[in-house]
This record gives C-alpha cells, structure tokens and sequence, in this order.
C-alpha cells in the first residue's frame, strides 16, 4: 500500500466508555468480523479482559477500507487500556501512530483517565479527533459533554462526534473522518521509504512453536522475508523468518512497507533479547539514529511472588520470563524467605496491574502463586552515611530503627473528577489518608476536579476501594509520582505462636500501625485452623507488641468415655491433656494455609 494511504491511529479513552465495541464495529465495517467470526471486544484476546471485560493490554489489527471516494486504505488500529495502571501501554501505542480518537461517554464525560490520555496524544503529536459514544443511552447529554470537552481541551465544538458504538449509529462518519483527517505516515530528513530500515519495537509475544513475534512500526525504509536485521545496540544477526499484517489472524506477507505495521518473526527463542521500545534496523545497512523509544518505565508498587508448591520455582522463572516479554513494565528479581522458600521481588505499576498479573500467570501459565503484602519504595538514610539514601521496598531489608537517621515516602499528585454531591465524603476520604488538598475546579455545573498530594502507600491499601464505595462508583482517578517526602515509617512483624513470619511483615506509616495490624490478625485469626493448643497472634514493632488476638484450642473431649466414676479419674485425664497441650505449644508448628495468605493480603 503507498504510504499516503495508510492512517495508523490509537482509540483512547477512560475505563469503560467504549474503546473496544468501537473497535468491534470498526472490524465489522471493514470486513474483518462477520457472522462467523463474530465475538463481543474481539480485540481483548486475553482471556482475564475477557472475563473482566477490561483491556489491560493494547492490540493491533489492520483493516482494509475503501471510502466514499473510491479509494482503499489500510487502517492500523491499537486498541489501548484505559486503567492507570496500564498507561504506560498508551504511551507505547501511541509512538506507532498519526492520530488518535478520543471517546468520552455521552452519559459521564470527561473522566481522569481522558485528560491523561489526552495530554499524552499531544505530547505524541497526533491529530486527536474527539467523539462522544453511547449516544443511544437516554441519559446521555451530548451538549454538555461536546462543551466539557470544548473548554477542558480547547478542541472545536463543531469537531466532536456523536455516536454510538452498540447501535452503530455514526460508525461510517467516524471512517470517513479517520481516512480524511488523520495524517499519513510523515516523511521527513530522517524517515522516509528510501533510507535504510528504522522500526520502532513497540510491542511482542511468546509463542511456543515461532518464538518471539515482535509488532513493528516501519518509520523508514521497508523489511522483507530473508532480510538480515539486528536489534540497534547489538551486534547478533537475525534474518526474518515471516511477517505480516495482523487481521486478527496473522495475514503472511512478503514485505512490510514504510509507514505499516506489522508482525515480524526472526526465530528468537530466548525471551531476553527483545525489548520493547528497541530500533529494529538492516544488519547489513544500519541507520545511523535509532527512534526515541521509549522511557524506562518505573514500578511503584513491589511485593514478593512465591510458587504455591517450593518445587516449582523454576516453573514460575519461566512463566516471569513469558509474560514480562507481553508486559514489559514488569520488573522482577530473585529473593527468598524462611515461611515460603525461593520466589521473585516484582515490581508492579500499580495494584490492579498486580492483580492482573496474578490472574495473567495462572490463566495463561497456569502458574499459581502466593503474593506477599505490597509495598511502596521508601528513601532510608542511615545513621552512618546521612548522604546516601538506600532504597527499601521489601520488609524484610528493612534497617533497624536505632540506625536509621531519617526517612522518606513516596508522594504522588492526584486527580480526582466526581459529581459535587460526594465532595464532602472524598474530602474527607483524602485528609483520612494524610493527603492534601492543592486545587478544585467546575468541569461543569455539578461535575468537579480536585487536585491533591498523597503518600502512594495510602492508595496502595485501600483507597480506591474507599473511593468507590464513598461515591457509589461515580469518581475517577488518576495520578502520578512527585516527589519523596520526610516520613515516620515502621516495620511491623507478624508473629504466630511467637515465631515472626516473614513472609507476613510489612512497612507501614507510624500512626497507621495498629490499625492496620489489628486488621491483618483479625484476617488471619479467621484463616488459621484451630490447633490442639491456643496459638497467639501477635502484631510486633522492634520489640513492642502493638496488637495480639488468640486462636483458642480445639478441646477435644478426654473425659468423654468416663461417664459416671470417681472425679478425680477425669481430673487426671484433663491433667494429662493440659501436659500434652503444653508440648504442642513449644513443639508443634502452625500450619498457616495458602488461603491464609491471599486473604491476608487481599485484606490488608
Ligand atoms: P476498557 O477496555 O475496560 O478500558 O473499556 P472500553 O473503553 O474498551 O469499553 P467497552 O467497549 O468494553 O465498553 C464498556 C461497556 O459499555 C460495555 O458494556 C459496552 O457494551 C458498553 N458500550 C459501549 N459502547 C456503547 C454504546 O454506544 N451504547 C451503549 N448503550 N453501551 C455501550
């Protein structure tokens, strides 16, 4: 296809307002889906943005259209995540294309997630048409929307569309604004079809027969099957087995021009060669710069990842190794602990990234896990280098307090929109939580942004939870990471039948401490079987406990079999069995069951 006739563009929006049925019905106009082939959200594969109805991954399809006039173009959508744990896959997506469509719901509007998502289609450059979907629901106020959208991103009134992606009332406009609106891939000095090859690496999977397919983004050049390649920074020679269009299914071609996009398969097995973000060029005739790429992306939230059964560690490495190479945001590291054996440090973006991950590792890898508690990346200065922080995510590194000569937490800006009806609870949600308020302003008559700082340790517990169920649901957030901020920050230890087990510690703020113990030993009194002894549970700072509950005795009925007889027969049998009791007490272990475990940590 020459390139003037290719539109490669994204569909941005905040969770939920439509991004995946408007790709369904794109693929239904083009032809790619028919009565055959037809499934709701056809672009979420995974089979968790399936079940959950959520996209946490981007996708990419080629359709072929021919518009009004007569011509036929090659449309590359990338179908992205609205959460903001999976921003960082927006971003990605959008450094593959000219444009992108911006969809807010008719009957919502303007969510947190919209206005990030926006300023990263700017900063990218592209030609943002903006459309209000489920026109069709009757609450939805295409007016008031069109005019949020007007005055928070100075976008015309005129420009915005109206459609609705279920009923498909506005989907042949939308084409047609798509073929004549967004612009074709740019040729410039640096990148054009006749310089030598540059694509941009912006995403891979693992397939267990091919390999690593990696999906490119020609920006200069063109790559053909036999082609010699190699990755920009490294020396090693890879010739293309196979590429292609992805249509759904993958559609072989022979070569794959400047401006497509693509699947590329070079027969690579092992998973660590492939980044993300990589400049894939000629081996024979590299360009002299790569592209951009892409910012190394930071975790923020950490917690520890154990196989169920010890045996399997190598298992979980392999199936870390598969699913970091389709989530290249996922950081992990070896570590190991007494209560569970060997497992991995890993890095999340945020908690639904983590949970998502849990559920990715188990569906697709049928790897099951224990998590230990997250955790957020503290700033420690000791005692003896006052200059040099230490960074410390893991409780179990945790220094002692007497060395410690100061310490800090991670602060992020937050950004909440919600109708002004829930003010009132959100405010008082945030300063609950030790944020403050920096700013508030009228998106609309009823309809609020407030601006706040926060520790993200306190949305990595609950707030979200807190936040939904304040606003029934109603407010959005979004949120990035400011700065480190001076903190009195504990450890606590959890101590079962007076033995810690570490796989239970965690790092809290000070004035959090006992709360939030007395909330994990109530979980776990729930979790743990009764045992022939009474067990304690123990929440413990240093030395000094702060919280405890008791597991009572199972009591088994000695005396049962000497009904009638002399009293002091059965006194001697309950003698003897508080003998035994007391044995199992300093003998005997807990058996702490996996369920234990994963509550603890959905609860804490
Ligand atoms: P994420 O992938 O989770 O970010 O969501 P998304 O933006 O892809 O939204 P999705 O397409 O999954 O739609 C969310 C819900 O809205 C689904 O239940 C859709 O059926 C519904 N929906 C989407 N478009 C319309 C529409 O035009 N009208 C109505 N009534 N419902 C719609």
């Amino acid at each position: 296809m020459t390139h003037n006739r290719i539109r490669n563009f994204s569909i941005i929006a905040h969770i939920d307002h439509g991004k995946s049925t408007i790709s369904d019905r794109l693929l239904e106009k083009t032809g790619l889906m028919n009565n055959r082939n037809k499934k709701e959200q056809a672009l979420d594969s995974l089979a968790i943005e399936r079940e959950r109805g959520i996209t946490v991954k981007s996708a990419l399809v080629s359709l072929n259209y021919r518009a009004q006039n007569g011509n036929d173009y090659l449309l590359n959508l990338i179908d992205t995540p609205g959460h903001v744990d999976f921003s960082y896959e927006v971003s990605r997506s959008l450094a593959a294309c000219e444009g992108a469509i911006l969809v807010v719901d008719a009957t919502q509007g303007i969510e947190a997630q919209t206005i990030a998502n926006f300023y990263k289609a700017l900063e990218e450059d592209l030609t943002i048409l903006p459309v209000v979907n489920k026109i069709d629901l009757p609450a939805a106020d295409v007016p008031r929307v069109s005019q949020e959208i007007t005055k928070e991103f100075g976008l015309d009134a005129e420009d915005v569309m109206a459609i609705s992606a279920k009923s498909g009332i506005g989907i042949d406009e939308l084409l047609e604004k798509i073929v004549h609106h967004i612009p074709a891939p740019k040729i410039n000095e640096e990148n054009s079809p006749q310089q030598n090859l540059k694509a941009l690496i912006f995403d891979s999977f693992f397939d267990t027969f091919r390999g690593v397919i990696i999906l490119v983004r020609i920006f200069s050049g063109k790559i053909s099957v036999g082609d010699k390649v190699k990755f920009f920074h490294e020396q090693e020679t890879f010739v293309v087995e196979e590429l292609g269009f992805l249509e759904m299914e993958k559609n072989q071609k022979t070569t794959l021009n400047f401006g497509e996009v693509g699947y590329v398969i070079l027969g690579i097995k092992q998973l660590a060669k492939v980044k993300i973000g990589d400049t894939l060029t000629s081996s024979p005739a590299p360009c002299l710069q790569p592209l951009q790429g892409y910012q190394e992306i930071k975790p923020m939230v950490f917690a520890g990842v154990y196989p169920v059964n010890t045996e399997n560690f190598n298992d979980l490495k392999s199936s870390l190794e598969k699913l970091k190479l389709n989530d290249s945001s996922l950081q992990f590291e070896k570590e190991n602990s007494s209560a569970l054996g060997f497992g991995f440090r890993c890095g999340f973006l945020g908690v639904l990234h983590m949970e998502i991950f849990q559920e990715r590792l188990s569906n697709e890898f049928n790897t099951s896990i224990i998590l230990t508690v997250p955790s957020v990346k503290y700033k420690i200065y000791l005692n003896h280098n006052p200059q040099k922080a230490i960074f410390i995510d893991n409780p179990d590194k945790f220094p002692r307090l007497n060395d410690v000569f100061k310490m800090e937490e991670p602060f992020i800006k937050a950004n909440i929109i919600l109708p002004d009806t829930y003010l009132g609870n959100v405010m008082k949600l945030v300063q609950e939580k030790r944020g403050m308020q920096k700013n508030l302003n009228y998106l609309s008559t009823n309809r609020v942004e407030l601006h706040f700082e926060i520790p993200l340790a306190e949305i990595v517990f609950d707030f979200y939870d807190k936040l939904k169920s304040v606003t029934k649901g109603y407010a959005s957030l979004d949120y990035e990471i400011i700065d480190y901020r001076s903190a009195d920050i504990v450890k606590v230890d959890i101590l079962v039948n007076k033995e810690v087990v570490d796989a239970l510690s965690f790092i809290s703020h000070k004035t959090k401490a006992r709360e939030r113990s007395k909330v994990v030993l109530d979980k776990l009194k729930d979790e743990i079987p009764k045992h022939m002894f009474a067990i304690a549970l123990q929440a413990a700072v240093g030395s000094t406990i702060i919280a405890r509950e008791t597991i009572s005795a199972l009591r088994k009925d000695v005396t049962a079999k000497c009904y009638g007889g002399d009293i002091s027969r059965k006194r001697k049998l309950l003698e003897k069995q508080k003998e035994g009791k007391k044995k199992m007490r300093s003998f005997g272990k807990v058996e702490i069951p996996q369920q234990a475990f994963i509550s603890f940590l959905k609860k804490s």
